[in-house]
């Protein structure tokens, strides 16, 4: 945990106008900053950065929070890793993370540098005398100098010492390096030797661009094929994706991601202008890739090779994905292609065609299964309902799923009551997929954190609460006053009770309320989109002292109507009129904002 402390520490050192600036291009309006808002679609600025209150919030989707939750908004970062960002930039220091003692934060660190300056160590050679091999073959398979450049491609000597003493003058040792992934370990002697030899080089980065570790490919048919680093501190092959760091703000625009499976199936098409794509590496998605994926999209197109071994991964991802209630699409490529092949013999365009006539994943596993089974066979029927409905099992959308089964009927022509008393078996022995999402474990508690973070237009509270809201937001002295003349059980949004209460308690003990500070105390969507909305509108509020029993009033009034409507019992609504004569005069009372 980072102290709050430290946090208020952060935020009165940093300018959101300074940070935001780093994103998007601010325009000054007013005392305000306004831009286009990155987080929908939109002709006319309407997000609005207030330098003043040190808080963003567009009024076109209602999003909104302090410097912390725009870094986690546009970033997809979590609070932990938005701090350490601003700390920096504020030039604080956080007490280390993790381990007690710190030791691992430093021990990550001492990787990603060894991994840094391998990776300049794998360029250098590409450029140099011995890279004209490779540098050969990379025109070969159609990548241009700007390509290489970008995605760092490299280049490791056919040589059993290069890079050993390379880092030797640098003074790290060989130990180090195996930690690192970078050598191995001669039997006999103990000494260390050069992992990659005569293979050209392929950094993996992680989203912030920190190199994790490397792949690496033979020329030519020379085997293995393909190699990569080994798992390491840092690295493990199955929860990163390849090119998500170049990829991650195409798919926010595009509002999808393409997954493909190689190194090149990945680099070719982003060459080629199709840059929402990220890759696997060969190893079936994960739970924990999907997750990386979601903090940008929830659609996905899969792309995976053209034969069966594409064929199968490609069904088994999409079980996943639409467990992880994603929109997944599969594309399917002329038998034989890879995305790779297939754009640079056909293009983009062509490739974007084939992105377009993807099928669904009801159409892509029916069509593999009918062309398995034959359809006019009740045997295979039955086999092909059974391989169907475990997919559909997982639907976590009802409308979607009966669709389907009712699909599913038509298209095999089978009775829909048959197949929904199939399905019906199927859900109740099938419990992985139901239970996916409630497994309980890291990464489910993340992913799970991540969609209730997903955008929503949600409803919005009474005005006369949203006012009050902002009342005490310019004023935190005031939260203490609604408490006691209203009660904050009679306000109906949990979410403002919440955030004035949180206020006055604040204010009590002395500490900062204003709302850049209190938006760190509420880390949820919902909260800091409303804080936001209040904010908006609180410098339109002139006397806040008639604002807000009049406010009072309205909620007061609001209580009662809602209650007698649900009340049938006449006493009852009786009664409920009294007790809103007698608040309607207790907030009459002149001196209201002088609570003691
Ligand atoms: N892969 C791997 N190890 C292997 C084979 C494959 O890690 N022994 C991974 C690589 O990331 C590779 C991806 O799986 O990029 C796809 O493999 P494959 O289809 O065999 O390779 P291509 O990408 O088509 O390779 P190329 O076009 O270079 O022949
Ligand atoms: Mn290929």
């Amino acid at each position: 945990m980072i102290p709050n402390e430290t946090i208020d520490r952060i935020l009165d050192r940093v300018d959101i106008v300074e940070v935001i600036s780093g994103y998007l291009p601010l325009k000054k309006a007013g005392q305000n900053f306004k831009a286009r808002c990155p987080f929908h679609e939109e002709k006319t600025p309407s997000f609005t950065v207030n330098p003043s209150k040190q808080i963003f919030h567009c009024f076109g989707c209602g999003t909104g929070g302090n410097v912390i939750r725009f870094l986690m908004k546009y970033e997809k970062m979590d609070f932990i890793e938005a701090i350490k960002i601003l700390a920096d930039k504020a030039n604080i220091s956080l007490p280390r993370q993790g381990s007690p003692d710190g030791q691992k934060n430093s021990f990550s660190e001492k990787l990603y540098e060894i991994n840094e300056l391998a990776c300049d160590f794998f360029q250098k050679n590409l450029t140099g005398d011995s890279g004209k091999e490779a540098r050969t073959y990379f025109v070969q398979r159609g990548l241009h100098e700007r390509t290489i450049r970008d995605f760092r491609l490299g280049f490791a000597q056919d040589s059993w010492q290069e890079l050993v003493n390379y880092f030797k003058a640098k003074n790290v040792g060989g130990d180090m390096l195996e930690k690192a992934g970078l050598v191995l370990r001669r039997e006999t002697d103990g000494n260390f030797y050069d992992r990659f030899r005569g293979r050209i080089i392929f950094p993996i980065f992680d989203p912030r661009k920190k190199i994790l570790a490397f792949g690496s490919r033979a020329f030519g048919e020379a085997v293995p094929k393909y190699m990569n680093s080994p798992e390491t501190h840092i690295y493990s092959k199955g929860k990163h994706l390849y090119g998500l760091n170049f990829a991650k703000d195409h798919l926010r625009k595009q509002g999808y991601a393409i997954i493909a499976e190689g190194y090149f199936d990945l680099i070719l098409p982003f060459q080629n202008g199709i840059r929402n794509i990220v890759a696997t590496l060969g190893t079936a998605l994960t739970l924990e890739q999907i997750g990386a994926i979601k903090r940008f999209t929830k659609n996905v197109i899969i792309i995976y090779d053209s034969d069966v071994a594409g064929e199968t991964a490609a069904l088994r991802g999409l079980d996943l994905l639409i467990g992880e209630s994603m929109n997944v699409r599969i594309a399917v490529l002329p038998r034989g292609d890879d995305p790779d092949s297939f754009v640079r013999r056909e293009g983009s365009v062509k490739l974007m065609n084939i992105l377009k006539e993807s099928r669904d994943l009801f159409d892509y596993k029916l069509g593999i299964l009918t062309a398995k089974f034959k359809k006019s066979e009740p045997r295979a029927v039955a086999r092909i309902v059974e391989e169907m409905l475990p997919t559909l099992a997982r639907i976590k959308n009802a409308v979607l799923r009966s669709g389907y089964l009712k699909k599913m009927s038509e298209k095999l022509s089978i009775d829909e009551a048959a197949i929904r008393d199939e399905f019906g078996k199927v859900r109740l022995r099938d419990g992985s997929a139901k239970d996916f999402s409630a497994r309980p474990g890291r990464e489910n508690l993340r992913l799970s954190r991540l969609s209730a973070a997903e955008p929503q237009v949600s409803q919005f509270p009474r005005p006369a609460e949203m006012t009050l809201l902002a009342i005490a937001l310019e004023d935190a002295s005031l939260a203490a006053t609604i408490g006691e003349k209203l009660g904050f059980e009679k306000l109906k949004s949990r979410v403002i009770a919440g955030v004035i209460e949180k206020i006055g308690e604040l204010q009590k003990n002395g500490q900062k309320a204003i709302p850049s500070h209190l938006a760190t105390c509420f880390d949820d969507e919902k909260t800091n989109e409303i804080m936001a909305r209040a904010l908006s509108i609180a410098p339109t509020i002139q006397d806040r002292d008639k604002g807000m029993r009049d406010c009072f009033r309205h909620i007061i009034d609001a209580n009662v109507r809602e209650a007698a409507r649900n009340n049938p019992d006449i006493h009852e609504v009786k009664r409920l009129i009294v007790e809103h004569r007698n608040m309607v005069e207790k907030i009459s009372d002149k001196t209201i904002s002088k609570t003691t």
